[in-house]
């Protein structure tokens, strides 16, 4: 506002909101392990409707997170400069000189430690948000290059496409169609996975990689027919045999889908775990086999678009 009331239209936004969409990954394939202990990996990300929504002021003196909803546990979720949100706004802010101080507000809805991207998501929103209303944005390849810097499924999170295939560290990324919305049901278990011990377990698991060779067919991409075929999880192997809930929520969705003869249905573990997820068109109202400890059932939908920036004084 200007001094005498009017709104001045010169002045830069302060303020960038949007929906830190979660992410499945339709197939995942970890692959070598670098020198650096960190590994190659194969993947087709897509976004979900489910997210988080996210504002980011930077019209504040101080730095601040605020993270609010229900599907946060108990212990919380950590120290606030752990965060990867936070971390995200420190690494655009080291790399541009802008801003000092931030405020940043999350409303959560995506689960905590599910496989589902959520922390990851956040710190997306936070480096789209900020490259909005910065005064000197960032090309793309240079935000993606700092996404990089936060952890495999932040360069795909901090992108506006709703699918694509993702290489290298999860920082190589191929923006492919959009495929038409399905519904997705997520059971979601009241317990996480930890990701370093899932590639640690995979690592044991084998003594040494030797990829197979496989082709990618572009258009095999564009149609849910032909990614369900495509639908593969590395870590399923050595998640579900040590979490019992998981393995019988695997086995009940598969055999809905081969019952109802879906060729289109897709049940997965979700990232590392330790949500499972079910893509069909026809959905069971519950699950039968009741695992223990049961997960809270949660209703999406596959994403045709990421949630744009919005900005405002
Ligand atoms: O990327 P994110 O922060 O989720 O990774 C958590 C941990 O998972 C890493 O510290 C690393 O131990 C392992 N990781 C890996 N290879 C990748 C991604 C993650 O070994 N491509």
């Amino acid at each position: 506002m200007t001094t005498s009331g009017v709104p001045d239209r010169t002045a830069p936004a302060t303020t960038a909101r949007t929906v830190a969409q979660a992410k499945i990954n339709l197939f995942l394939r970890v692959l070598a392990r670098e020198a650096s202990g960190y590994h190659q990996l194969e993947t087709l990300f897509c976004r979900l409707e489910l997210g988080d929504d996210v504002v980011v002021r930077t019209d504040v003196r101080n730095r601040s997170l605020d993270a609010s909803g229900d599907v946060i546990p108990p212990a919380g979720l950590g120290p606030v400069d752990r965060n990867l949100a936070w971390r995200a706004a420190e690494a655009f802010a080291k790399a541009t000189g802008w801003p000092n101080a931030w405020a940043i507000e999350i409303r959560k809805r995506i689960p905590v430690g599910g496989g589902l991207g959520g922390g990851s998501a956040d710190a997306g929103a936070v480096l789209r948000c900020l490259n909005a209303i910065s005064p000197a944005p960032l090309p793309t390849h240079a935000l993606l290059a700092l996404a990089a810097s936060l952890g495999a499924d932040v360069p795909f999170l901090s992108m506006d496409e709703p699918v694509a295939l993702g290489w290298g560290r999860g920082e190589r990324l191929l923006p492919v169609p959009v495929l038409p919305a399905r519904a997705v049901v997520l059971a979601c278990f009241p317990f996480g996975v930890s990701t370093p011990d899932a590639y640690r377990w995979l690592d044991d698991a084998r003594d040494s990689f030797s990829p197979e060779a496989a082709v990618l067919e572009l258009d095999r991409l564009g149609s849910w027919a032909r990614i369900a075929q495509l639908a593969h999880n590395d870590f399923e192997a050595v998640v579900a045999p040590r979490f019992a809930a998981i393995a019988t929520t695997l086995n009940e969705w598969r055999s809905h889908i081969d019952r109802i003869g879906d060729p289109e249905g897709i049940a997965l573990l979700a990232g590392s775990g330790a949500t499972v997820f079910l893509l069909s068109d026809r959905v069971p109202s519950a699950l039968h086999d009741a695992p223990e400890p049961s997960p809270r059932i949660v209703r999406t939908s596959t994403a045709t678009r990421v949630v744009a920036v919005e900005v405002s004084d």
